[in-house]
C-alpha cells in the first residue's frame, strides 16, 4: 500500500508567522538553535503570538547544528517537566529535527534512541502534543518531512529517524525568516534541496504524486538558487517554497545514496576539526552518483527527463545525463562549493588540500562504505551498490575522478 503524507496545514508567504496566534492549546514549548532566531527578532515575535493565543510559553534554546542524541534527551526531559501540548520548532533543519526526536521521547519516555531509529517503527504520537515547524533555512524541508537526522557523536554517524508519525501537523513557510541567511548557508541548503528533488525523482519509490513536486522544485531551484545566493530577495523567497516542494516529494518518494554517503561522511572526520556540511556533501556527491545510477536504464531515462525539463539540450539519453552532470558542477562553481572531499576546506570552501587527510580517508573508507550501504536512504536508490562499488564511489568523491562502473 502506497502512502502520501503531508502536514495537515501549510501556511506560506511573507508574514505567515502570525498564524501562531490561532493555535489552540495551553502550553507551547518553543525549540530553537544557536541564536539566529533570537538575534533577528523572530523568536520574540513567535513567543508574542503564542501568548496572544493564550498559551504559557517555555523556551528550549541552544540546539546545536547537527544535533546530538544527548541534546535530544535533554530536550525531552525539559518537555516532561513542562508538559506542553504544542511543540513549536523554529530555525534550520537542526533544531526542528532535534525537536521531532524530543517529541518522540516526550510521548514515550521509555523509548531508546536505537528504537527510534527503526525505520517506520515509531508508535502513535499526538497523545501529549502537536507539532508546528517553522523553517529559517531553504533546504532540509523538515517542516514537511517524515524524517529527523540525529548524530551519534560517539560513533561519528548520523542516523535518520523515519516515520510519518513525525511529519509535523503545521508547517509555516514564511520567507522572511530565510532573508537573513548568509551566502554560504544559502548555497549549502539550496543544493541540499536540489539533491532532495533529484533523488526523489529517480528513487525507486517515486510515483505520480511525488513526480510533479520534485520536477517543479528542480526547475525553480535551477532558476532561483544562484540568484538567491547573489542577494536577489524575490529569488530567496521563491527558494523557500522550492525547497518545501522538494521536501513534499522526498518525504514520500524517499531519497538515494547521495544522502546515504552524506550521512555517513558528515561527522566521520570530526576529530580533524570540521564537519562536511550536509548540503555541501550532497552537492559534491550528486554528480558522481548520477553517473553511477545512470548505468541503470530507468534511472538514466529519468535523469534525461530532468535535463529536458531544465532545457539543457542533448540528443541522446547519455548526452542528456552528461549535460545534467555538467550543469550541477557549474552550479557548485557558482556557489563556491568544491567538487570533492580532497578539496573541501575546514571552512567548506574549495582549497588545494582540504581538512580530511588522504591516509585517514583511506583508512576509514571500508567502515564508511559499509555504514553508507546500511543507511536508510540506500534502499530506494535505483542501483544497490556492493561494498566494493561503494568504496570506489566514495573514492571518486574524494579525488573527483570519473565514475566508470
Ligand atoms: N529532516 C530532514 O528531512 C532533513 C533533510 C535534510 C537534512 N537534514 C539535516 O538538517 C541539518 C542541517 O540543517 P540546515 O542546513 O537547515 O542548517 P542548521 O539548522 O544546521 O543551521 C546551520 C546554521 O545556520 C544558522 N541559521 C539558521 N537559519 C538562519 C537564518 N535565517 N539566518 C542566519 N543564520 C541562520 C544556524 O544558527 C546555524 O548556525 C543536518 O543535520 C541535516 O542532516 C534533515
Ligand atoms: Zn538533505
Amino acid at each position: 500500500m502506497a502512502r502520501f503524507t503531508l502536514p495537515r496545514d501549510l501556511y506560506h508567504g511573507k508574514g505567515t508567522l502570525e498564524v501562531l496566534k490561532t493555535l489552540e492549546g495551553k502550553k507551547a514549548m518553543v525549540c530553537v538553535g544557536g541564536g539566529s532566531m533570537k538575534k533577528f527578532g523572530f523568536l520574540d515575535k513567535a513567543v508574542g503570538y503564542l501568548k496572544e493565543a493564550g498559551m504559557e510559553v517555555e523556551l528550549f534554546e541552544g540546539i546545536e547544528a547537527d544535533p546530538s542524541v544527548e541534546t535530544v534527551m535533554r530536550g525531552a526531559e525539559a518537555m516532561l517537566k513542562f508538559e506542553p501540548d504544542w511543540i513549536v520548532a523554529m530555525g534550520g533543519g537542526s533544531p526542528i529535527d532535534a525537536a521531532k526526536a524530543m517529541w518522540i521521547k516526550y510521548e514515550y519516555p521509555e523509548i531508546t534512541f536505537e528504537d527510534m531509529c527503526k525505520v517506520f517503527g515509531i508508535p502513535k504520537l499526538r497523545r501529549k502534543a502537536h507539532f508546528c515547524a517553522i523553517p529559517s533555512t531553504s533546504g532540509t524541508a523538515t517542516e514537511v518531512t517524515a524524517f529527523s537526522i540525529i548524530t551519534d557523536y560517539h560513533k561519528g554517524i548520523k542516523y535518520p529517524i523515519a516515520d510519518f508519525e513525525i511529519t509535523p501537523d503545521i508547517a509555516i513557510v514564511d520567507p522572511e525568516l530565510a532573508e537573513t541567511m548568509p551566502q554560504k548557508l544559502t548555497a549549502h541548503t539550496g543544493m541540499d534541496a536540489m539533491t532532495h528533488a533529484i533523488e526523489a525523482y529517480v528513487s525507486t519509490a517515486n510515483c505520480d504524486y511525488t513526480d510533479p513536486l520534485a520536477m517543479h522544485a528542480i526547475k525553480m531551484i535551477q532558476k532561483d538558487l544562484v540568484k538567491s545566493y547573489n542577494g536577489d530577495t524575490d529569488a530567496r523567497a521563491s527558494m523557500h517554497n522550492a525547497q518545501c516542494l522538494a521536501g513534499m516529494a522526498f518525504s514520500n518518494a524517499l531519497l538515494g545514496i547521495v544522502h546515504s554517503m552524506a550521512h555517513k561522511t558528515g561527522a566521520a572526520f570530526d576529530d580533524y576539526g570540521a564537519h562536511i556540511i550536509h548540503g555541501a556533501a550532497n552537492a559534491m556527491y550528486l554528480p558522481k552518483v548520477i553517473a553511477y545510477n545512470a548505468k541503470n536504464e530507468t534511472a538514466a531515462e529519468r535523469y534525461a527527463e530532468i535535463a529536458d525539463a531544465m532545457k539543457l539540450g542533448g540528443n541522446s539519453v547519455e548526452e542528456k545525463v552528461q549535460l545534467l552532470i555538467a550543469y550541477l558542477r557549474k552550479m557548485n562553481d557558482d556557489l563556491n562549493i568544491p567538487h570533492c572531499i580532497k578539496n573541501y576546506g575546514a571552512d567548506s570552501y574549495p582549497c588545494e588540500q582540504g581538512f580530511v587527510p588522504e591516509d585517514v580517508f583511506l583508512e576509514r573508507l571500508p567502515e564508511i562504505a559499509k555504514n553508507a550501504i546500511g543507511d536508510a536512504c540506500t534502499g530506494s536508490n535505483p542501483r544497490q551498490p556492493s561494498q566494493e562499488e561503494m568504496e570506489k564511489l566514495l573514492k571518486c568523491c574524494y579525488y573527483d575522478t570519473e565514475v566508470d562502473f
